[in-house]
């Protein structure tokens, strides 16, 4: 492995890593302040408990978040010094914004939050928790204001060899952000129903369940499986869309995911499953499926779709065949593409069936889905579907972004810092995995240890009852 490819991995490490926590903890907040709506609204206790009980998970996934996402920040001043210089005065301002306002907002209406039950009205607390909603949300749009640059550089000019902000409103307006945001934030409450639904059905496993637990439990389950229903369903509707966008955007990275070397017929058939020979640009063990894919495309079963050795060619006239020396082949994993997008879409569906099959079993006040330990195990496991999903998204969104940081102004290889060396990035990376599988091993412990509690015993402010608290009498 040479500089590029250690730089490369830590990158990807990271991110996939702090990803897990960064929907857990938009979804997870989601189902909280809507626990707590049901709990100002009904004056049911019960929501009252279960609000407190999946806070504290919340609270677990947010910490973790941040950790992490300290940690990425660190990669782009180590090995991703040239791409900083060359993006900075872009990145800049998204990234200011979400310290100063999104996070000081989430960070601020957390410690409100967990410090005040039963000390503020009601109707103030539930407002605590949904501007930590709120928050979390535009986090996430500045965050991927700045990728969305990446993917389609919009409102700057090149300067002195940088990218320099000419209009940051258009940064805003970019359209590659709204299909991504929205996509991203109705994948991370999918996660949080998911969540939600699996971890109860995990508490649903257990045989020693008092009536008011399981009381609880339905609540929980059937609030779960509605979010995963409605939120996957809206996910694979952006998702359409998005692909859409891509056939005229980045149609490569479009041929890619769906493994097209050479430009299709027409109608276009849509490759279900098969195996990409990367050396020789054919696909094995195809199956197709005929019209479906000019359907994907433009919504009409006709049109066909230009291949990668077409649009290689093309891109090397655009572009160049060598950039700063580097012989340059625009073709991506075609692979990692093809698999990604089938693993996310294919989990998308699961997550439909799973929560439309959990919803019929908890509908009436019989306890069928506990007497079907099958569906409760498959709704547990399926706990971590959405995690796998979110991640094979990511994929497509920057394997297929290759060979660019910035798409069509700056390459991978000239973004990697001049002065790191293999031994730095070695150890480094070393570091790095030590520490997240550490972290992940705390996570899953400390998860596992609040699962262990009976919600119906949820008293007092969950977490924040074993730190100092700030407004007792006497604390400072
Ligand atoms: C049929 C269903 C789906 C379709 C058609 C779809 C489509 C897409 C496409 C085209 C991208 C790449 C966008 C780009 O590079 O600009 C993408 C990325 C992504 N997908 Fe999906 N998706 C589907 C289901 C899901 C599900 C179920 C999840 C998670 C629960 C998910 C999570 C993601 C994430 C996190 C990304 C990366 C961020 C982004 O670019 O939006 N997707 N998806």
């Amino acid at each position: 492995m040479d500089i590029v490819d250690l730089a490369r991995f830590q990158f990807a490490m990271t991110t996939v890593f702090h990803f897990f926590f960064v929907p857990f903890s938009i979804g997870t907040a989601f189902v909280v302040a809507i626990l707590e709506t049901f709990y100002v609204r009904t004056k049911n206790e019960a929501y009252k408990k279960l609000a407190k009980f999946w806070g504290n998970i919340f609270l677990l996934s947010f910490a973790v978040g941040v950790v992490t996402g300290l940690i990425q920040e660190f990669q782009f001043g180590m090995n991703w010094s040239d791409y900083s210089r060359f993006m900075g005065d872009i990145f800049g301002a998204p990234l200011a914004l979400e310290a100063l306002l999104s996070f000081f907002i989430e960070s601020t209406f957390i410690g409100l939050w967990m410090f005040t039950w039963d000390r503020v009205k009601k109707g103030t607390h539930l407002f605590f928790m949904w501007m930590v909603c709120f928050g979390t949300l535009t986090s996430a749009l500045w965050i991927l204001a700045a990728n969305s640059f990446m993917q389609h550089p919009v409102g700057y000019a090149i300067k002195g060899g940088r990218a320099e902000m000419v209009d940051f409103f258009a940064l805003l307006k970019n359209p590659q952000l709204w299909f991504e945001y929205g996509h991203v934030i109705l994948a991370a409450l999918t996660m949080g129903g998911v969540v939600l639904a699996g971890l109860t059905a995990f508490q649903m496993l257990k045989k020693d369940t008092t009536k008011e637990a399981k009381g609880l439990y339905k609540k929980s389950m059937r609030l779960g499986l509605w979010m995963a229903m409605i939120f996957s369903v809206g996910t694979i509707l952006v998702g359409d869309f998005q692909m859409k966008y891509l056939v005229t955007e980045q149609p490569m990275k479009f041929a890619a995911t769906e493994a097209i070397y050479e430009t299709t017929g027409d109608p276009a058939p849509w490759t279900a499953v098969g195996i990409a020979d990367t050396k020789n640009h054919t696909v094995k063990y195809k199956v197709d499926i005929p019209v479906l894919l000019s359907l994907l495309s433009y919504n009409k079963p006709s049109g066909s779709v230009k291949g990668m050795d077409e649009i290689n060619a093309e891109m090397k006239e655009k572009y160049g065949t060598t950039i700063d020396g580097t012989k340059m082949d625009y073709i991506p994993p075609v692979n990692t593409l093809f698999w990604s997008f089938r693993v996310m879409a294919g989990f998308g569906a699961w997550i439909i069936l799973v929560s439309f099959v959990g919803l019929l079993m908890t509908r009436k006040k019989k306890e069928t889905l506990y007497k079907r330990r099958w569906m409760l195990w498959a709704l547990a496991l399926t706990t971590f579907v959405p995690f796998i999903a979110n991640t094979a998204g990511w994929f497509i969104t920057e394997f297929g972004r290759y060979p660019w940081t910035v798409y069509g102004l700056f390459t991978i290889q000239q973004s990697v810092s001049p002065n790191v060396s293999v031994t730095s990035l070695l150890i480094s990376n070393i570091v790095y995995f030590t520490l997240f599988t550490t972290l992940a091993i705390v996570m899953i412990g400390l998860v596992k240890r609040q699962l262990q509690n009976d919600p119906t015993q949820m008293q007092g402010h969950g977490y924040a009852d074993k730190i100092l608290d700030p407004f007792d009498k006497g604390a400072f």
